[in-house]
C-alpha cells in the first residue's frame, strides 16, 4: 500500500528525475541481457507443420459443444523430433504464454486455468501415437475438454478437462524433450465454443419451430383437398354435360338475342 503511494506520487515534481535515473540504468543493463536471451530461447524453437485447426474432414457431429472442441491430430508434424513429447497448449491469451512453461506444474494446471494461469498443458503423446502417414480407419481427431472425471482434481493437472466458458481460445501444439522445447506449431485460429441457451429460449425456439411445422402441414392437407375438389370437378364437367356448359349456352343464345334486338334498337333510335 505504501509503496503504491510513494509511487504514486513520484511523478510529482523532482523526484521523478531520481527515480528515473535507475530505471534508465537498470533498463540499459537489461536490454543487451535480453537481446541476447531472446535470440536464444526463440533459436531452439523450430516452427513446424500447419497451425492445430478444428476438424473439417472427415464432417463431425459436434466439433464445438458447450465445453469441448474437436482438432485434427499433428500427423507428420513433428517426424523430425522422434524423442520429444508432444503437449496442447491451450490459452485465452496467446502472448502471455512462454515456451519455458513446464507441464505438470500448478503455473500449467488446467484446475488454475482460466482464474490464476491463462494457459494449461495437456494431451502429452509420445510421436509413435500420431504415425505417419496414418494408417487406414486411424481416428485423426483430439476432443479438447472430454475428461471430467479431473476436472478438480489437483494431482492431475495435465487434466483435459472441459473447458470452463465459450472462448476465445488458442491451441498450439508444442514438442518438449528432456532439455525443453524442440518444436512447435504456430497458434490456431480463436476457437468460439457454444453458448448453452437457456431453458426458456430453447422451449419457446422449438414451440415456434413445432408450430411452424404443424401450420405448414394443415396448409398443405388443405390445399391437397382443394386441388382434388378441383380436379374432381374438372373431370366431373368435361365427361358429363353440366349444368354450366348448357347453361353458357343457353346464355350466349340469350345474350345474342338481346344483342340483336339491341343492335336492331340503336339504329332506330339514331334514325
Ligand atoms: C525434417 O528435417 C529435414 C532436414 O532438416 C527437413 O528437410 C524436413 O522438412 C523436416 N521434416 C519435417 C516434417 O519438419
Ligand atoms: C503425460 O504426462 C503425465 C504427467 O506428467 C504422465 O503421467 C503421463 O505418463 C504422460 N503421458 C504420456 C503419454 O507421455
Ligand atoms: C532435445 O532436442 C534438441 C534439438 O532437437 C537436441 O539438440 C537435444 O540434444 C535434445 N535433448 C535431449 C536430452 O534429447
Ligand atoms: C433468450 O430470449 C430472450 C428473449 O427473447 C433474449 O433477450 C435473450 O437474448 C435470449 N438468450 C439467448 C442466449 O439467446
Amino acid at each position: 500500500m505504501w509503496a503504491d503511494g510513494d509511487h504514486r506520487r513520484v511523478p510529482g515534481d523532482k523526484e521523478p528525475q531520481q527515480h528515473s535515473r535507475p530505471g534508465h540504468r537498470g533498463a540499459r543493463t537489461m536490454l543487451p541481457l535480453l537481446l541476447l536471451l531472446l535470440p536464444a530461447a526463440r533459436g531452439t524453437v523450430v516452427t513446424v507443420g500447419p497451425e492445430p485447426a478444428l476438424t473439417k474432414d472427415p464432417q463431425l457431429e459436434g466439433v464445438t459443444t458447450a465445453s469441448t472442441f474437436v482438432l485434427d491430430q499433428p500427423r507428420c508434424v513433428f517426424q523430425n523430433y522422434s524423442d520429444a513429447v508432444i503437449w496442447l497448449v491451450v490459452t485465452n491469451d496467446k502472448d502471455a504464454f512462454y515456451n519455458n512453461a513446464t507441464p505438470g506444474t500448478p503455473e500449467t494446471a488446467f484446475q488454475n486455468f482460466p482464474d490464476k494461469v491463462s494457459a494449461y498443458m495437456t494431451l502429452n503423446v509420445t510421436l509413435p501415437s500420431y504415425p505417419c502417414p496414418r494408417p487406414a480407419g486411424d481416428i485423426t481427431v483430439l476432443r479438447v475438454g472430454s475428461e471430467t472425471s479431473c476436472a478438480k482434481d489437483m494431482s492431475r493437472p495435465t487434466c483435459n478437462g472441459p473447458l470452463p466458458g465459450p472462448g476465445p481460445y488458442w491451441v498450439k501444439f508444442l514438442a518438449l524433450n528432456d532439455s525443453g522445447p524442440v518444436a512447435e506449431t504456430s497458434w490456431s485460429m480463436p476457437i468460439m465454443l457454444r453458448t448453452a441457451q437457456p431453458a426458456s429460449n430453447i422451449s419457446t425456439g422449438s414451440g415456434y419451430r413445432d408450430g411452424m411445422i404443424a401450420i405448414t402441414t394443415i396448409l398443405s392437407i388443405l390445399f391437397a383437398i382443394l386441388l382434388a375438389a378441383l380436379l374432381a370437378m374438372l373431370v366431373f364437367c368435361g365427361s358429363e354435360s353440366c349444368g354450366s356448359s348448357t347453361f353458357s349456352k343457353a346464355e350466349s343464345v340469350s345474350v345474342r338475342r338481346y344483342n340483336t334486338h339491341h343492335v336492331y334498337d340503336q339504329p332506330c333510335a339514331r334514325l
